[in-house]
C-alpha cells in the first residue's frame, strides 16, 4: 500500500477559513492528505496568508488579466496540473467554471456550499434562508457539474435557525459546521469511500 498522502488543490477567493480547517485537521493528523498548492483569483485574499503560514504552495490568477472565462480556466488547469492531485476542493471560490475545466475534473472536484441544496443556489443564502422562513439551514458539499450548485450531493449538515437569527449569525453557524464537514468528506473521498461515477448526477 502507498504511504504516499492524497494529492489535493485548494482554489480559493477570499477569507479560507474552510483551508484553514483542512490545514488544522493535517496538522492534528486527523487527515491523511496533501495540500500540494492553493490557487485564487483575488490577490488579497486571506486565504493565501493562511496557506503561506502552512508553506503550501500559492498561485495568484487574477480573472482580470484574462480575457475570457475559457482562457482564465486554462491557464488554471496548466498550474493545477503540475500538481498532480487526485481532488479539487472549491473552499469558496468564487468563480463560475468552464465547461472546459468543469469536465477536466468530473468527479475529481468538490464544492462547499452554505445551504441546504437544493435549497438557495447561488449567493445571499444566509439571508434567503430567513426570508423564506426556513425552520433549518446548513451547509452541503457536493461534486461540481456544469450546472450551478447542482451536482451530486455527497453529505450535508443542518443547524436550526433561531427567531433571534440574522444573516450573520447564521453564517457564523454555517461557518462552524463547514469547518467540521470539509475534512471530514474529504478523508472519506482519500479513504475512496464516495463513489466518483455517481458525481455526474
Ligand atoms: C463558505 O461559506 C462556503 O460555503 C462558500 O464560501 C464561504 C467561504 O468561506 N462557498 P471561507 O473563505 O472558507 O472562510
Amino acid at each position: 500500500m502507498s504511504t504516499e498522502a492524497f494529492p489535493i488543490v485548494v482554489l480559493i477567493s477570499g477569507s479560507g477559513s474552510n483551508l484553514q480547517a483542512i490545514i488544522d485537521a493535517i496538522d492534528n493528523k486527523m487527515l491523511p492528505i496533501d495540500i500540494k498548492a492553493v490557487l485564487s483569483n483575488k490577490a488579497n485574499a486571506y486565504g493565501l496568508e493562511r496557506a503561506a503560514a502552512a508553506n503550501i504552495p500559492t498561485h495568484i490568477i487574477s480573472h482580470t488579466d484574462y480575457p475570457d472565462r475559457e482562457s482564465f480556466d486554462a491557464q488554471m488547469i496548466e498550474v493545477i496540473e503540475q500538481y498532480q492531485p487526485k481532488l479539487i476542493v472549491l473552499a469558496g471560490f468564487m468563480r463560475i467554471l468552464s465547461a472546459q475545466f468543469v469536465q477536466q475534473y468530473a468527479g475529481k472536484m468538490i464544492n462547499m456550499h452554505p445551504s441546504l441544496l437544493p435549497k438557495h443556489k447561488g449567493l445571499h443564502t444566509h439571508q434567503r434562508a430567513l426570508d423564506a422562513k426556513d425552520e433549518k439551514h446548513g451547509c452541503t458539499v457536493h461534486f461540481v457539474t456544469e450546472d450551478l450548485d447542482a451536482g451530486g450531493i455527497i453529505a450535508q449538515m443542518e443547524c436550526d435557525i433561531d427567531e433571534t437569527d440574522t444573516a450573520d449569525s447564521l453564517q457564523q453557524k454555517v461557518h462552524q459546521l463547514e469547518h467540521k464537514l470539509l475534512p471530514e468528506i474529504i478523508s472519506w473521498i482519500a479513504d475512496n469511500r464516495i463513489d466518483q461515477k455517481k458525481s455526474l448526477t
